[in-house]
C-alpha cells in the first residue's frame, strides 16, 4: 500500500504524514528531507571549490543565488554532487517516528532545515537529474520491501514518483496560514525569529519555483483528493485521511 500527500511549503503534510505513519505502522518516506540532503552536500562542495563565496557557513539569498548557478557550470562538480546524492541513505525509524538521512556514516539530519538549506533545496529541485536521482532512492526504497507500506510526501508523489499509488492526496492552506506555520515552527526550532512578512515573501517565492519548474512542478496529481487545512487542526486533517484509507 502507498499513500502519496503533495502540497506547499508548510502545508503541514510531513507532519500529517508522519502522524499517519506512526497510526497505521506504515514507512514514512519524507522526500523533501533527500531535496534538504542534497542542498547540505552542494554547499559543502561549493563551500569546498569557492571559498571565497561561501565563507563560514555565513550565506545570504544573493548568495545562495549565486552559489546555484554552479550546479550548471562546473562540470566537474555537477558529477560529484550527482554521485554524492546517489549515495544518500534515508532510515525511518518504526520505534522513534522518526526519518534520518545519512551520507556515508553521517546522519545529515540535524543540518536540514536551516533557512539556507531550505532555500537551495527549493532551487536544486528545478534540477531535472537531481530529480531523477531522487525519484529513484525513494522508489528503491519500496522496491527493497515491498510488503511494507509506505507513505509519501513531497511535492511530485502521486504525480511522478509513485503515479500508482494506493490514494493520493493534495493537502494545501492558504498563504496567510502556512506563512504564520512556516514562522511557528522556525521559533520553535529555535532556527530563527522570521517576521510575518519575511515568512510570507520567503514562502511566495517558494510557491512560485515550486509551480512553475519545468520539470515536475507542483500540480494536482489526476485522481488525489484536495485537503484544505487552513481551518484544520493536525488531528482533524490526520482523520479525514484516515476515513479516506477506511474506504480503500
Ligand atoms: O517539503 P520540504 O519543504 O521539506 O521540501 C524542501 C524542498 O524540496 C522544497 O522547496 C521543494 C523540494 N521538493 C521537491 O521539489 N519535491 C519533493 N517531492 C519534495 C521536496
Amino acid at each position: 500500500m502507498i499513500i502519496t500527500i503533495d502540497g506547499p511549503s508548510a502545508s503541514g503534510k510531513s507532519s500529517v504524514a508522519q502522524k499517519l505513519a506512526q497510526q497505521l505502522n506504515y514507512i514514512h518516506i519524507n522526500s523533501g528531507f533527500l531535496y534538504r540532503a542534497a542542498a547540505v552536500l552542494y554547499l559543502r562542495q561549493v563551500q569546498e571549490n569557492y571559498p571565497d563565496v561561501i565563507s563560514e557557513n555565513h550565506i545570504d539569498s544573493a548568495q545562495n543565488n549565486k552559489c546555484s548557478t554552479f550546479v550548471v557550470s562546473d562540470l566537474t562538480l555537477k558529477a560529484k554532487l550527482y554521485r554524492t546524492i546517489a549515495q544518500l541513505k534515508y532510515i525511518y525509524n518504526p520505534a522513534t517516528n522518526l526519518a534520518q538521512v545519512y551520507y556515508l556514516n553521517e546522519d545529515l539530519t540535524p543540518t536540514l532545515k536551516t533557512t539556507q538549506v531550505s532555500q537551495m533545496a527549493s532551487m536544486l529541485s528545478a534540477n531535472p537529474e537531481i530529480r531523477e536521482i531522487i525519484n529513484q532512492l525513494q522508489r528503491d526504497l519500496v522496491a527493497a520491501n515491498p510488503e511494507n507500506s509506505y507513505i509519501a510526501d513531497g511535492r511530485d508523489c502521486g504525480s511522478v514518483v509513485f503515479p500508482k499509488a494506493n490514494l493520493k492526496i493534495f493537502l494545501t492552506a492558504n498563504l496567510q496560514v502556512r506563512a504564520e506555520r512556516f514562522r511557528q515552527d522556525l521559533i520553535r526550532k529555535q532556527l530563527s525569529q522570521l517576521s510575518i512578512e519575511k515568512s510570507l515573501a520567503e514562502l511566495q517565492e517558494r510557491d512560485q519555483r515550486d509551480q512553475t519548474r519545468a520539470v515536475a512542478p507542483l500540480i494536482v496529481p489526476a485522481g488525489a483528493f484536495l485537503i484544505d487545512s487552513s481551518a484544520l487542526t493536525l488531528a482533524q486533517v490526520v482523520k479525514k485521511i484516515l476515513v479516506l484509507i477506511a474506504k480503500l
